[in-house]
């Protein structure tokens, strides 16, 4: 598989907003922090919950779970507040100069 998967247009994602995605079956979670893009996986490490329906706290760089709450620093995709414990994985994300936002996976779901 290419490892540069091209999701979505800049426009698609304004600041302060996330989408989910599907790359290979993976639910991967897209977030713009003031026009910076940060990729991770869309399902928490603590349950079954979307991570892109969650409330992006921009200043701290971080997602809520929207179902009990947990932190995930967008950054190294840890989670900083529980209930859950284990991280999410960070994708690496860039944009192209013909404004396509693509991702490639990490870990077991790489090329
Ligand atoms: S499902 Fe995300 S904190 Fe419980």
């Amino acid at each position: 598989m290419e490892p540069w998967v091209p999701v979505a247009q800049v426009g698609d994602i304004p600041p302060g907003h996330a989408a989910r995605v599907e790359i290979d079956g993976v639910p991967v979670a897209i977030f713009n922090v003031g026009g910076d893009f940060y990729a991770l996986d869309d399902t928490c490490s603590h349950a079954e919950a979307s991570l892109s329906e969650g409330d992006l706290v921009e200043d701290r760089y971080v997602i809520e779970c929207p179902l009990h709450g947990s932190s995930f620093d967008l950054r190294s995709g840890d989670a900083v507040t529980l209930p859950a414990v284990e991280p999410v994985r960070v994708h690496q994300i860039q944009v192209g100069d013909d404004g396509v936002l693509r991702i490639a996976l990490a870990g077991e779901n790489a090329a």
